[in-house]
């Protein structure tokens, strides 16, 4: 996809990519990946959207939420929504895109490694930011995700599935690595291009079965 970084140097895996890789992007160019334009996006979103099980979120939060573009989607099913990138100029954007949601939509610059909000969320939203940290930063993150998430939280993953060279991990390193917590997988997706995966706390039954809808 050409709104993609072009491989150049690999990073090692031991190695995050520095802050100045995003700096430089948001520097140069408002929608460096093309959000806002391309049709990969739209797609990548609507079935992030589709796929989630609650037609309401009391609290959710979407670490590396870059302009917010997904943000806007999820205002309008969040009672209150926490956006975190570590780009000050994509947060900027971020909060003008969210401005008319601001009475439950908070935008925060901050590092998700480091400032991990607290309290608890019953959707998570991970949307092609894990293969942008070390294993090691992975596996902490992964190992909170059970402490961040209400008994009927959801974690919603999707990830580019092509490599990147400069990427610490891949798509399906990310996924693989989800799919062997202690988390509970719900449901998942894939084909060439991304992969999307939902887990729970614990097993909550199908959308039909909360509806009553299976006998
Ligand atoms: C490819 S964009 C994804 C944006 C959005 N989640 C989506 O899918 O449309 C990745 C974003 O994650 C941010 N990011 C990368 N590492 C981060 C970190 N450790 N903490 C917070 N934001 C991070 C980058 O600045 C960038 O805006």
């Amino acid at each position: 996809m050409t709104g993609r970084p072009a491989p150049s140097t690999p990073s090692p895996a031991s190695q995050p990519l520095s802050d100045d890789y995003f700096h430089d992007m948001y520097a140069v160019a408002d929608d460096p990946w093309g959000f806002t334009e391309r049709w990969y996006e739209r797609r990548k979103y609507a079935l992030t959207l589709a796929s989630l099980s609650s037609e309401r979120y009391r609290r959710a939060f979407e670490p590396g939420c870059s302009i917010g573009v997904l943000s806007a989607e999820l205002a309008l099913c969040a009672d209150h929504l926490v956006c975190m990138d570590l780009s000050p100029r994509a947060t900027e954007f971020a909060r003008r895109r969210l401005a008319r949601h601001s009475d439950h939509v908070e935008v925060l610059t901050g590092n998700v490694v480091v400032d991990w909000p607290d309290g608890e969320f019953d959707l998570i939203v991970l949307s092609e930011i894990l293969y942008y940290l070390t294993p090691t930063q992975l596996d902490d993150l992964v190992r909170r995700l059970p402490r961040s998430l209400s008994p009927d939280g959801e974690v919603v993953a999707v990830h580019w599935r092509h490599t990147v060279s400069e990427y610490p991990q891949s798509g399906d390193d990310v996924h693989d690595r989800l799919l062997d917590s202690d988390l509970v997988h719900s449901a998942g997706y894939r084909d060439a291009d991304l992969r999307l995966d939902l887990f729970g706390r614990e097993s909550r039954g199908s959308v039909a079965q909360r509806e009553d809808l299976v006998g």
